[in-house]
């Protein structure tokens, strides 16, 4: 199986900076698909309309179970949008994005253009150089503080969104956290059918497919890979994954939770466009970040994550940030499998 990691080498230098709108928009689908999206199913799908790039969800590569509503999925295509956005405005556009067009086909999620010609700033740029650097890291984390200028900065870039980062710092906030991380993987992992769906989304080994999750990626041994789908599909594993769950949260030192006022498409959306500039952000900076987001996929647990931390706005994801080692890059499907005509 070929490895399919290329995507991670895309070259900014080959911008077609003098060719037709058309072209440069299709160019900037190689940085899209590198956003992150739950379970790694990439859930959108790309079209060059005229003078914009419009992105449809694939609700063919939906998580019916852990996702019924689509709102992960939702959130992952605005992670995309989000990163076409920073690399259009890097190559020097604005970026004009329009959410949700009226009167559009039920999947189309967003439609963006170059828009007028503007300098990139520096910030920008620097988040755009993360973009093939990003990575999701489900190790541990060193305990080592963050700089608060960084924690202050992810907050600022969350609110450019309309969405609302908040910390969890006190010792009492982070065990009612972890409690409910627990709770919520003994659930999901209680359910044969959540268990078959996300053994239907790991992959063998190091050498991802173009999409879904490698077995090393969640920290099992390579040689282990072949049969820990099919563990994960047959046994209920919940106990051990949610102690370890449990001291990945007590041991990190920043849990952060995102928040929207409502609880729909665009603010989907939206959310995806701020995690994608937070996980820039940090990676710029030299952290890396990872997802708990089991107890907001559990709506009687997702309410009380909010009453934690004094929250009375909608959480949509729980992530914490750290220092820790370097992991190799999730697979991507090849761009020309996502751009329709
Ligand atoms: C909306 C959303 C929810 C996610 N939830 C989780 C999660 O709960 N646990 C986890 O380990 N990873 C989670 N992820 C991370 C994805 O699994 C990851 O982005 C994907 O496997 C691709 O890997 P990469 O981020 O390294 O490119 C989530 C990602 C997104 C966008």
């Amino acid at each position: 199986m070929a490895e399919m990691t290329t995507a991670w080498s895309v070259d900014h230098s080959a911008y077609p900076v003098t060719g037709p709108a058309s072209v440069q928009l299709e160019f900037l689908v190689r940085y899209a698909v590198l956003a992150p999206s739950t379970h790694n199913t990439q859930p959108w799908l790309f079209r060059v309309r005229g003078d914009s790039l419009e992105l449809f969800a694939d609700r063919g590569r939906a998580l019916p179970v852990c996702d019924p509503e689509d709102r992960e999925l939702v959130i992952s295509c605005g992670a995309a949008l989000g990163i076409a956005q920073l690399a259009a405005r890097n190559f020097g556009y604005e970026g004009a994005i329009e959410l949700l067009p009226a009167g559009g086909h039920p999947d189309l999620l967003a439609r963006l253009r170059l828009g007028s010609r503007r300098a990139p700033d520096a910030a920008e740029a620097r988040r755009f150089r993360a973009i093939p650097d990003r990575r999701t890291t489900r190790t541990a984390f060193a305990t080592n503080e963050i700089p608060i200028e960084t924690l202050a900065t992810l907050q600022r870039l969350a609110a450019h969104r309309h969405a609302t980062l908040v910390y969890a710092n006190t010792t009492g906030d982070r065990e009612a956290i972890a409690e409910l991380v627990a709770k919520a993987d003994q659930l999901q992992m209680q359910n044969p059918a959540f268990r078959a769906e996300l053994a239907q989304w790991l992959r063998p080994g190091h050498a991802p497919d173009g999409d879904g999750m490698s077995i090393a990626s969640f920290g099992y041994r390579d040689n282990l890979s072949g049969a820990a789908a099919a563990v994960i599909r047959t046994f209920d594993l919940g106990a051990g994954i949610a102690a370890r769950d449990r001291q990945l949260v007590a041991g990190s030192p920043v849990l952060a939770l995102l928040f929207t006022d409502q609880d729909g498409p665009a603010n989907w959306l939206r959310t995806g466009m701020a995690l994608a500039d937070i996980l820039l952000e940090a990676t710029a900076a030299g952290l890396q970040a990872a997802f708990l987001n089991q107890p907001v996929e559990i709506p009687e647990l997702r309410a009380g994550l909010g009453a934690i931390v004094g929250s009375r706005r909608i959480p949509q994801l729980l992530m914490r940030f750290g220092r820790g080692p370097k992991v190799p890059p999730s697979g991507r499907r090849e761009v020309r499998l996502v751009i329709g005509g």
